[in-house]
């Protein structure tokens, strides 16, 4: 007899289930991923969902005030004293006509999530939270990540914030923006520079980890990804409980999307919810793997019974072909997703589809998100780019509810930004121009005015 809680190969064919202690990234048995289980008819569980509401009346208590935790009964894998918690979650989901205009969809059916509103100002804060809470339990020293920027800025966060561990962070050379790695080297993590991509990073970190003994925090740890349910759940909450018709996330290690997909699947198992949304995943084009597998090779979860053919064949290929991920939107520049697996699985959960955009569509997509409210960085704004590329198919129609999730802060990388709003052609072409993009169709442009009072007059007059 387990534990209410404990850990359960997703494979069905194997199904081995190991303790809520151990510390592990796959299958020891047969090497697929991890769930966090729980004998839901041993933990007491919430009858009906507004009954959250009341955690909003209790803001002192540390674990009401924390968008993770005061869901704590959805993921009860640790003790409510166990928990850590930076005040993850204080998150925003905000009408927005302006950016459904863009979409094509009718006024009040856009909604956006805004996780770039936590504290390291990105959704990572939600799996983090969770992530230490487990190494907590479990006595970890030092904590290990691979990264394309947002994962490294929060494990850096949560370690120097709590002082549980030592963080140490892998990351490719040139491959994460400024304000990902001004916060980890702020912070105080250790920055193991890998000559390679985060495919590369990601490759070493689990060999380095395994040796030393490292805590690893990438989205591999099944509890990661229990922290990321909660983005569902307050989503629903800010919905007052209704269910959206779609869900529209960007695709990198496709740890949202299956965390999203268990989310659903637990809600409707413990008759919470009586219907499910459609989740679309949307990849950059030019970190499509999903995209290639699920589209046009027709890969399937069929129950757990993924032919592994047409994955290990696209892998061969890309590697003889030496092909790297290349896209603008670097936090989601991932060729071999750790998590696709699992967002096959929540894809058949789902009804999901998948899409890929490309760089041009991706920062058009991220102005219109800019101007209409708090910003969001490029791999964000695939969401709503994806969004639009669907209505634009006529798969999501002008009157379904959608919600588009923004997965970090605009902040996070300001080249992106300030080459497309620039008036300097070198700056467009050298970060933008070899991406493919060619266009700023929406781009705010700063006006040149000599140091003249009168001269500032005319122009503000002109142009305001
Ligand atoms: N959006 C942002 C801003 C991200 O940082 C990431 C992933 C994603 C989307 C993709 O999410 O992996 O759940 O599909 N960033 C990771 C990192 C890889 O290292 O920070 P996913």
């Amino acid at each position: 007899m387990h534990d209410v809680s404990f850990q359960r190969c997703i494979q069905p064919q194997c199904g081995r289930t190991f303790d809520i202690r151990d510390i592990l990234v796959a299958c020891p048995s047969c090497g697929s991923l991890l769930d966090v289980d729980y004998d839901w008819q041993r933990v007491p569980v919430p009858t009906r969902l507004n009954e959250f509401d009341a955690a909003w009346s209790d803001r002192t208590n540390r674990l009401a005030a924390s968008g993770v935790w005061r869901f704590h009964r959805l993921l009860p894998f640790c003790q409510p004293s166990e928990v850590v918690t930076l005040g993850e979650g204080q998150t925003l989901l905000q009408r927005a006509d302006p950016v459904g205009r863009y979409v094509g969809t009718q006024p009040g059916r856009l909604h956006l999530q805004y996780e770039g509103l936590n504290p390291s100002g990105s959704f990572k804060d939600n799996g983090m939270a969770a992530a230490f809470s487990h190494a907590g339990m479990v006595g970890a020293q030092r904590a290990a990540c691979a990264s394309t920027g947002n994962t490294s800025a929060s494990l850096a966060m949560y370690c120097a914030v709590s002082r549980m561990m030592r963080a140490v962070i892998f990351i490719g050379t040139g491959k994460i923006s400024y304000g990902k790695l001004a916060q980890a080297l702020d912070y105080g993590a250790l920055t193991v520079q890998v000559a390679g991509d985060f495919d590369d990073a990601m490759a070493r970190v689990q060999d380095v980890s395994r040796e030393l003994g490292m805590y690893l925090v990438n989205s591999v740890n099944p509890f990661r990804l229990e922290g990321q349910k909660t983005i569902m759940y307050r989503v629903l909450e800010a919905l007052r409980w209704r269910i959206p018709d779609w869900i529209v996330v960007p695709g990198g290690n496709l740890g949202n999307a299956s965390a999203f997909g268990k989310a659903f699947l637990e809600l409707r198992a413990l008759g919470l919810v009586d219907r499910l949304p459609r989740i679309a995943v949307i990849n950059a084009s030019g970190a499509n793997t999903l995209y290639r597998l699920f589209v046009h090779d027709g890969v399937r979860w069929s129950g757990g019974n993924i032919d592994p053919k047409p994955v290990q064949q696209f892998y061969e290929v890309m590697q003889r072909g030496g092909r790297k991920a290349s896209t603008i939107a670097s936090a989601i520049e991932i060729n071999r997703p750790v998590n696709l697996m699992k967002c096959l699985r929540a894809l058949e959960v789902c009804d999901g589809v998948v899409r890929e955009v490309t760089d041009q569509d991706i920062l058009d997509a991220k102005a219109q998100v800019g101007a209409g409210g708090l910003g969001c960085e490029p791999a964000s704004a695939a969401s709503v780019a994806g969004a639009r590329l669907l209505r634009t198919e006529g798969i999501i129609a002008p009157d379904d509810d959608v919600v588009c999730i923004l997965t970090g802060h605009v902040l996070k990388d300001p080249n992106a930004t300030v080459a497309y709003h620039s008036t300097d052609q070198e700056v467009f072409n050298q970060v933008l121009g070899a991406r493919g993009v060619t266009r700023a169709s929406f781009a705010n442009r700063a006006i040149a005015v000599p140091n003249e009072t009168d001269a500032i007059v005319q122009a503000i007059q002109l142009y305001g």
